[in-house]
């Protein structure tokens, strides 16, 4: 199976221009890959990306403003990703977010707001890019699922079917890529709480946190293996 160095490789990542996304862009950027960064806010992604190609010294983020609930903006984007490199390595499906509302409390509002962003956004974005991967012969996709993804919390009904629903999109898509024997991989990340407001590299992170570097870390890592290795659910917490 044909393998690639991440010098050579062009990436998006949902919601990198904040938070976990943006860990991720810059360990990607430091590596040389070209990324593209997605996500509602234009202002927010252009001083991401502004800030950290000038700290790599060269562009290697590029922001790009869409919702992922819209179909159209969502096949917008790939089109765009495909016009400009011909191809995309690596889909990080980072977008997400929660609306803490109790089960007696829960919102046709909240609910498709949540489900919509986290799982059916993905699904509508993984399946505009599979063709052009599969063209490609390569391709790595990671989807940031969570805790919540594995355990339920009573704050967030939403929010944890959400993520299992993502993790078991994730490993449908796995078996997939099996089935069609493609040179992609699927990984799904299950994050703890990760403090995404104490990022300098040298912040302590807030109790019961992890500091976002090692998400990233992680991220570089489960890439590095040979591409017949997945790390498949990939947990990782504070002690
Ligand atoms: N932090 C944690 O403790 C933790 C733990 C486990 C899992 N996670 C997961 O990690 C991912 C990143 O979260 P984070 O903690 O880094 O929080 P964050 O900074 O709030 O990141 C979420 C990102 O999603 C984007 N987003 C939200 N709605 C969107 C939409 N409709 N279309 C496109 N992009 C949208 C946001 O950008 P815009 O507002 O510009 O659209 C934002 O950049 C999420 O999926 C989250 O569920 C986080």
């Amino acid at each position: 199976m044909k393998g690639k160095k991440l010098s050579d490789q062009v990436a998006l990542i949902t919601g990198g221009g904040t938070g976990i996304g943006r860990a991720f862009a810059e360990a990607l950027g430091n590596a040389g890959a070209m990324v593209v960064i997605a996500s509602r806010r234009q202002d927010v992604l252009d001083r991401t990306a502004g800030d950290l190609n000038l700290k790599f010294g060269t562009e290697r983020l590029f922001s790009y403003a869409f919702d992922i609930r819209k179909r159209q903006e969502i096949d917008a984007l790939v089109d765009y990703v495909i016009k400009r490199w011909g191809r995309l390595d690596l889909l990080i499906n980072n977008s997400g977010l929660a609306v803490p509302e109790t089960v007696d409390a829960i919102t046709e509002a909240g609910w498709d707001q949540v489900m919509e962003t986290n799982v059916r956004g993905v699904m509508q974005l993984v399946r505009a890019i599979f063709p052009h991967m599969i063209a490609n012969g390569f391709g790595d996709i990671v989807n940031i699922s969570s805790q919540a993804g594995k355990h339920g919390y009573a704050d967030v009904p939403s929010y944890c079917a959400s993520k299992f629903g993502l993790i078991g999109f994730g490993e449908a898509l796995r078996d997939h890529v099996r089935r069609v024997v493609a040179n992609i991989r699927v990984f799904n990340f299950c994050p703890g709480l990760v403090d995404v407001e104490n990022t300098a590299p040298d912040a302590e992170p807030r109790p019961g946190f992890i500091h976002v570097s090692n998400v990233a870390r992680t991220l570089m890592y489960a890439l590095s293996l040979d591409r017949n290795v997945v790390l498949e659910d990939i947990g990782i917490y504070s002690r």
